[in-house]
């Protein structure tokens, strides 16, 4: 509030700092006789230059009809009471300045106070919505880690159930003129063999059939006929394989935790991997740990593939060796998995974000970006670490580390 109206001022207070301040010698000049300045208590304001006590005559130096001081002189009274009026301007005018300047000074404080408490306003309330951007970034950014969360969840039982239904289909499909197949071969084979026996017991004693036999050459039609079964025969052996592996690999929607050989579960995944490889690639296994892992398998498997298959693609524009190595074994009581390729290799600005949802470089609509963030999850979710050392132009070689129980728990 402004209250400089308020104020009263002495005489003493409008004498302070007034300019020249030899006030007594300018008013001796007008009365022709000394002159001394008292306030209404009596107190000498001005001393008069020739004697300390104030003449007995004096005129009131008066500010809004108040008298605030007295002037004193032995001068004629209506001189003095001129210029105890002119003195009483004076005062008033200086009154009147020391108001303004209180007033101005009163208003710009209370501007800058107002000011500064806007100041402040606007602080508080440029914190505090600064505090709620930086809660609602927070919500984003949780939400859309729910939502990538959600989405690769949703697209590993998509992928996984897909791979699942394919694989059961085909090992289905496969199975029933495989029946047939290794049927038939079995028979074929007891009739070669009937063959060979009439060939070993008669042929030779009737020259008739021996001259025939001989003359078709049906010797070596019995051993190439021979040579082909075991051949088909091995093929057989080898499509069985598949399908059993194929049909442990249609699993991959059980999420079950179960005991398996790890070596048997690598062999598994590969078989069904290389399936449709060109031919240029080599695979070479080096499987030193066939230790019994508790895991998820069908998870697991999904992740070696997910590996094999990335390494099958950075080979693809390679000229020389393309080779991919699958390795385990122990170290330290843990199982190491590597899967190693002489592909194209990793730069190292994409090093950092290979894992990352959706990250790929390949082309739109050839990857999803999902193979390795998979990956990692699922080796996360056993108890095991994932890490990637690559070189451009040399390859990859991407090392999984799985607890294993402790010898004495096995
Ligand atoms: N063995 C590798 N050699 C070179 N680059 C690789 C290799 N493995 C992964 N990468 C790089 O990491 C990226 C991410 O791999 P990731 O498996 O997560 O996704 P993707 O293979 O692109 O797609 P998808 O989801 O179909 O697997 C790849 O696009 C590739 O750039
Ligand atoms: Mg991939």
């Amino acid at each position: 509030m402004i209250d400089s109206f308020e104020t009263e001022f002495s005489a003493a207070d409008l004498l302070k700092g007034l300019a020249g301040g030899n006030w007594v010698a300018q008013l001796e000049k007008l009365t022709q006789a000394p002159v001394s300045l008292t306030d209404s208590a009596g107190n000498v304001l001005l001393p008069s230059r020739d004697s300390a006590v104030p003449p007995a005559t004096r005129a009131p130096v008066q500010i809004d009809f108040e008298p605030i001081a007295w002037l004193h002189s032995n001068c004629a009274p209506d001189t003095l009471a001129a210029v105890a009026g002119m003195l009483s301007l004076v005062l008033q005018n200086r009154a009147r300045y020391l108001m303004a300047a209180a007033l101005h000074s009163e208003v710009s404080i209370a501007d800058f106070q107002a000011l500064q408490q806007r100041n402040l306003d606007l602080e508080e309330s440029e914190a505090r919505y600064r505090a709620l951007a930086e809660q609602l970034e927070q919500r984003v950014r949780e939400q859309v880690a729910t939502i990538e969360v959600a989405q690769r969840n949703l697209y590993e039982t998509e992928r996984l159930s897909s791979v699942g239904r394919l694989a059961a289909g085909v090992a289905h499909e496969i199975n029933n003129p495989m029946a047939f197949i290794c049927s038939n071969l079995q028979s074929t084979r007891r009739s070669l063999g009937k063959i060979q026996a009439f060939r070993d017991s008669v042929v030779p004693g009737d020259s008739a059939w021996l001259a025939a036999w001989q003359e078709r050459n049906l010797d070596k039609v019995m051993a190439n006929l021979f040579a082909m079964q075991d051949e088909s025969d091995e093929g057989c052996r080898r499509i069985t394989a598949i399908v059993r592996n194929l049909k442990g690999f249609s699993n991959v929607d059980n999420d079950e935790w179960l005991e398996v050989n790890v070596s048997d579960l690598l062999e598994q995944v590969c078989s069904v991997a290389i399936c449709g490889w060109p031919g240029d690639i080599v695979l070479e296994r080096r499987l030193r740990a066939p230790v019994s892992l508790r895991c998820r398998p069908a998870h697991l498997s999904q992740a070696i593939h997910a590996l094999l298959s990335n390494s099958l693609h950075a080979l693809s524009d390679v000229h020389g060796v393309k080779k991919i190595i699958l390795e385990s074994s122990l170290e330290h009581e843990q199982l190491c998995i590597r899967v190693q390729d002489s592909g194209m290799g990793i730069r190292t600005e994409h090093l950092a974000r290979v894992f990352d949802p959706f990250f790929t470089t390949r082309p739109v609509g050839a990857g999803i970006g999902l193979g390795l963030t998979i990956c990692r999850d699922v080796v996360l979710a056993h108890g095991g670490c994932i890490r990637i050392d690559s070189s451009v132009d040399e390859g990859t070689c991407v090392n999984i580390t799985l607890p294993l129980p402790a010898a004495g728990a096995r």
